[in-house]
């Protein structure tokens, strides 16, 4: 076909895209073909704002390297993780609710045992002990769940952002007893910004945004037959809870951090009173047939 109007090229372009064998594909080849076409008509596009996208978009993909993924943080910074998020893992009521992974998980971070800290460095500050069970939506114990934790240290960096910390700080994944019961030793998070010295950095100052997250720990918790959980827990006292620059604060993943001075119950996890302490459960849902 020749001298398409820009109302015939939608179609045609989606045509020749007809015979993708596998349906899945088609479905979202088509679909992100029209929402790109009606996009570039709705703010009419100059050729100059499309080659300004097309080396933002590359610069962005130059920016990643096996520990810095740009392209994660852009999804997460336009909304479409949380929304991704939304669409597709969502929970049933009654299990824990899930959020964005982010771009600073470490798959091949060790085991931790119960009493070792994920903090590898001395600390004077106190430390915080998240003590809890893991559950099916029923409250059945889950045995032997494994429990993936990471967080970023007090200067707000993740080990994989800074030098100077130690390989795997403030990382480690934990095995939940046979009643489901765990206890993560580490200290209590901040809110940090998420990195802004590339592309993402460049949109969130052209837009006005701050670049902070709300103070959390990260957990990915897996157990055989159950559907694996990647989820935060949030500090009720952060600031940023309600303009999370990543989308992704869920009121029920909130939690309160509390202090306890009680040296005998410090002497249990191991650390000094006093220390921070939060009581938390992870539901599971059971993996759907
Ligand atoms: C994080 O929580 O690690 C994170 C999530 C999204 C973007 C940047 C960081
Ligand atoms: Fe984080």
């Amino acid at each position: 076909m020749r001298n398409m109007t820009e109302a015939q090229l939608t179609d045609v372009v989606i045509e020749r895209y007809a015979g993708t064998p596998d349906a899945r594909l088609k479905e979202i080849v088509s679909s992100l073909i029209r929402h790109l076409h009606g996009f570039v008509r709705e703010v009419r596009l100059s050729e100059a704002e499309w080659m300004a996208g097309v080396q933002f978009l590359t610069r962005t993909g130059q920016k990643c390297d096996d520990k810095r993924q740009e392209m994660i943080l852009l999804s997460d910074n336009l909304g479409i993780s949380a929304l991704v998020n939304m669409v597709s893992a969502s929970v049933p009521e009654g299990a824990t609710e899930s959020t964005v992974v982010g771009p600073f998980y470490v798959p091949t971070a060790p085991e931790r045992k119960t009493g070792e800290s994920i903090l590898l460095r001395p600390t004077d500050d106190p430390e915080l002990i998240v003590h809890g069970q893991v559950k099916d939506m029923a409250g059945a114990p889950v045995p032997d769940a494994k429990i993936e934790v990471w967080q970023t240290d007090s200067n707000g960096m993740y080990d994989i952002q800074d030098a100077d910390q130690p390989e795997d700080n403030l990382r480690g994944w934990y095995r939940a007893d046979a009643d489901g019961r765990f206890a993560i030793r580490t200290i209590r998070p901040t809110s940090y910004p998420i990195p802004t010295d590339g592309p993402v950095g460049e949109l969130l100052r052209a837009t006005n945004r701050h670049p902070w997250r709300p103070a959390h720990l990260h957990a990915i918790v897996s157990a055989p037959g159950f559907r694996p959980l990647t989820t935060h827990l949030f500090d009720s006292e952060d600031a940023y809870l309600d303009s999370d620059v990543v989308f992704a604060v869920k009121e029920s993943l909130i939690r309160d951090f509390r202090s306890n001075d009680d040296p005998q119950a410090a002497a249990k996890y191991g650390v000094e009173a006093p220390f921070w302490y939060l009581e938390n459960d992870f539901l599971l849902e059971r993996e759907r047939a």
